[in-house]
Order: C-alpha cells, then structure tokens, then sequence
C-alpha cells in the first residue's frame, strides 16, 4: 500500500516519510506547493484541504510498485471549523477510493465529538473505520522554527505567557515514530496516543538548557496573555492564530500540560528524545 501523507513538508510528515523510506513502505507527501515543497527523492502531491479538486489528485497516483492510497496521515488547516473539509474528505476517501485507516495529530486537549480534532475523532469512531489519534505535547522544534530561533539567535530570548507551567516537551521524531507504528503495524491501533516527552520542563528551564548548550545566557522572558497576545500580532501572526496561541500558553501556565507517562517507549521500543540532546542537534538554529 501506498501511505498519504498530509501535511507533507511539516516537522513530523518529513520525519515520518524518513521512517517509511528506510523501511521500504510505499509513502505520497502531500503539500499545497506539490513537487517543489517536496525533500529530494521523495514524492508529492498537490493537495489543498481548501481545494476540494485537489483531493483526487493523491488517488491518481500510482507508486512504482503499482500500490494504491490505503492509508492516510492527518492533520488540520488553520481555518474556522476544520474538521468540515475533513470529515468530508475522510468520507472520500474512504468510500470512494478504498483507504482503510487514518492516523490524525491532534492537540491535548481533544476529547472525541468536541470542537476541533474531536468532531474528527469522533467521525472515525462513528464510521468504524481503522484509527489512531495522536495527541503529542509541544514540539521541541517548536524553538527551531524560524520566529522564535531568529529571537534567540538575535536577542538571546524566547518569550512565552507559560510562567512557570512545567510543559513534557516532546520532539517531533518520536510523534512520527508513534505514527509510523500507527500507520504500519498490521493490528491498527484504534485508539488516542498521548505522546509526551521524557521530563517536565519550564520555559526558565528550557533557557538554562539552551544557555549551557550554546555557551551564552538565553532568557525566558515571561509575559501576560495579553502582552503575548499583541506582540504575535505586532510580528504579523494572524489574530486567529496568535488567541489560539496564547490561549494554549496561559492554559500551560495553569498546570495543563504537567503530565508524564511511557507512551513513546510502550509504542515504539525507545525512550523519547531529551531536550538536552534536540538543543545539541540543532546549535546551530541559534548561533
Ligand atoms: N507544534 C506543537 O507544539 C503542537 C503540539 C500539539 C499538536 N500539534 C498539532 O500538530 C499539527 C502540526 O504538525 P506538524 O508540526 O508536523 O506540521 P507543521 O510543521 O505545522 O506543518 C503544517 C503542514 O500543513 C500543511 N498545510 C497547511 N495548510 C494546508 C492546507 N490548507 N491544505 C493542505 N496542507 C496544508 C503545510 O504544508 P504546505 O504549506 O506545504 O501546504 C505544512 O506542511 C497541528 O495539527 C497541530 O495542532 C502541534
């Protein structure tokens, strides 16, 4: 079978495309940029949630050993009410091109049938058709993405409303070490995969990790919501995107985020990456 994956060019689809290829499953990225997004030697698709003509276009592709789109890796576009288009194009693709399991990244604090990834969940259970609901913590390379590295590069600063909120940072190689298992094993996994990091971490913390890691004093500048709010909008996030942001720091301030357990290691066979090892991996984002 050949593996869809949406969300193609974002920090875990590539991940999980790696895994695939070096085990020799079939994959198709999938990236509104089609090809041109796509890392060398690995196959695209143009697709676009916004765009139901695109949708087709994966099922066109055949892999050059001759299998069809069987299973499909997840996850929402930044619009009001996504799982919409969603639940439409799971209907799609289930009834009319034969894909038989589903692996979707949603956010902590999705409950089957509520607002957001939940009404996706839900529409899996509903249907009976093979799931796997990923529900990671924040992204270790959340700090390598290109607006907070480029603070830390220039002011040797990350600024957050989390406060003290102690938060298992996650990387995005066990997310798609998690979905790997969830997209290949042959018994599907019908189920939510909570998966978190090795230890709990504030923002104070992650600086004084960076700090060692990097030779120079990086600090955590700790800001209101509000303050947070208007200083993403200031650097050109969306209002939409930068409430949601926000919303989820002062939630992590709150304590929601504290929370361990061994999913990664039950899933996978190994322990999850440390942030001490991810912030020697990627020096040099901030130098
Ligand atoms: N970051 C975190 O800390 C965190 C924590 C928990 C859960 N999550 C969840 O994880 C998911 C993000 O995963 P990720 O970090 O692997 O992805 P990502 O790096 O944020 O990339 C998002 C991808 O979605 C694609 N995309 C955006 N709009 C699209 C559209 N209209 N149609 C088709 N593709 C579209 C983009 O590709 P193109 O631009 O190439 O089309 C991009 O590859 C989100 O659902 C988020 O809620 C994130």
């Amino acid at each position: 079978m050949t593996i869809l994956l949406i969300g193609g060019t974002g920090k875990t689809a590539v991940r999980l495309a790696r895994f695939l290829q070096n085990n020799n499953h079939q994959f198709l990225l999938a990236s509104r940029r089609g090809q041109s997004a796509a890392p060398a030697g690995m196959p695209a698709v143009r697709f676009d949630w916004m765009d139901k003509a695109s949708w087709k276009e994966a099922f066109k592709y055949r892999s050059a050993a001759g299998e069809d789109v069987r299973a499909i890796y997840l996850m929402e576009p930044l619009v009001a009410e996504p799982w919409k288009p969603m639940n439409e194009f799971i209907d799609y693709a289930r009834q009319e091109q034969g894909v038989g399991r589903f692996v979707l990244v949603a956010g902590t604090s999705s409950q089957p049938g509520k607002p957001g990834m939940g009404m996706v969940w839900q529409h899996f259970m509903d249907t009976g058709v093979d799931y796997a609901v990923l529900r990671p913590s924040w992204f270790m390379e959340n700090l390598s993405e290109e607006a907070p590295s480029g603070l830390i590069k220039d002011l040797s600063r990350i600024f957050t409303a989390c406060g003290e909120g102690k938060i298992p940072f996650v990387s995005a190689t066990d997310i798609a070490a998690v979905a790997y298992r969830a997209l290949t094993d042959a018994k599907p996994h019908n189920c939510d995969h909570r998966i978190l990091g090795p230890e709990l971490l504030t923002y104070d913390g992650i600086a004084q990790k960076l700090s060692i890691a990097l030779g120079r004093e990086i600090q955590h500048v700790s800001l209101s919501g509000e303050d947070r709010y208007q200083s993403l909008v200031t650097a050109g996030v969306s209002a939409y995107y930068a409430r949601l942001l926000t919303n989820l720091e002062a939630a992590a301030a709150m304590g929601f985020e504290a929370h361990l357990n061994d999913e990664v290691e039950k899933v996978t066979g190994r322990p999850p990456k440390t942030f001490d090892v991810f912030a020697q991996e990627n020096r040099a984002h901030w130098i």
